[in-house]
């Protein structure tokens, strides 16, 4: 495991950008930043670009991807090869000698809650959501917020990408929900983050200032 501050970090960082996909430089390296130390779960892996960026420096990342492509854009991914995507999945995270620290959870995100969870093992310090852009997708994938711990981070790509505006839609609706228990944070990109807020229980026995 790397931290940002290693003198070999933006060597690695080069050679993780070499792998395709449309997650920009910065959004990467703030993605590994942000991962530092913790346990991450990924939802939407494709050929291994993000989770390399955030298995250089994440303690154990779990990768969530169905190998399905996306529901939105399903008529453009048509060409797309998915046992290619899969095989490059393994080819880049291999290269990178990750596989030790990634565990690629082969299934739709919608059905692995309960794997999930008990993987996580109340340890969860960051989501990162990049998986079907659609309106239902969105929505079922931050039910994992509720794995986070307190100071966990949820950070969903394409938030401002003008051709999935389902994804603001979702995050919109989920932040306005969950407003008392994240807060917003400053994120990169097409980015939108929060972090989970301390969750605080006052007895009505005991003084809150004593
Ligand atoms: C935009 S790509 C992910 C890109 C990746 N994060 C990167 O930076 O390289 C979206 C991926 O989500 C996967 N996906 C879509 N819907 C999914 C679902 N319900 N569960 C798991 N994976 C899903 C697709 O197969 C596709 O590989």
């Amino acid at each position: 495991m790397m931290m940002v501050s290693d003198k070999y970090f933006f060597s690695a960082v080069r050679r993780v950008n070499e792998i395709p996909c449309h997650l920009d430089l910065n959004e990467g390296v703030w993605l590994s930043s942000i991962a530092e130390g913790r346990v991450v779960l990924e939802i939407g892996s494709y050929k291994g670009r993000s989770s390399c960026f955030i298995g250089l420096t994440a303690r154990m990342l779990f990768c969530c991807e169905a190998f399905c492509g996306q529901k939105s854009i399903r008529n453009d991914q048509s060409v797309v090869d998915f046992r290619e995507v899969r095989r490059a999945w393994y080819e880049n995270v291999s290269n990178h000698k990750l596989r030790a620290r990634i565990e690629l959870i082969e299934m739709r995100s919608e059905d692995a809650f309960d794997i999930i969870r008990e993987k996580c093992s109340g340890e969860l310090g960051l989501l990162f959501i990049d998986g079907g852009h659609d309106l239902e997708n969105v929505m079922n994938d931050l039910r994992y917020t509720k794995l986070l711990i307190p100071g966990g981070i949820v950070a969903v790509h394409d938030y401002s990408h003008p051709s999935y505006p389902d994804v603001a839609k979702a995050v919109d609706q989920w932040s306005k929900t969950n407003r008392h228990e994240f807060k917003e944070l400053s994120a990169v990109g097409t980015m939108a983050a929060f972090v989970a807020m301390q969750k605080l229980y006052f007895s009505s026995s005991q003084p809150v200032i004593s």
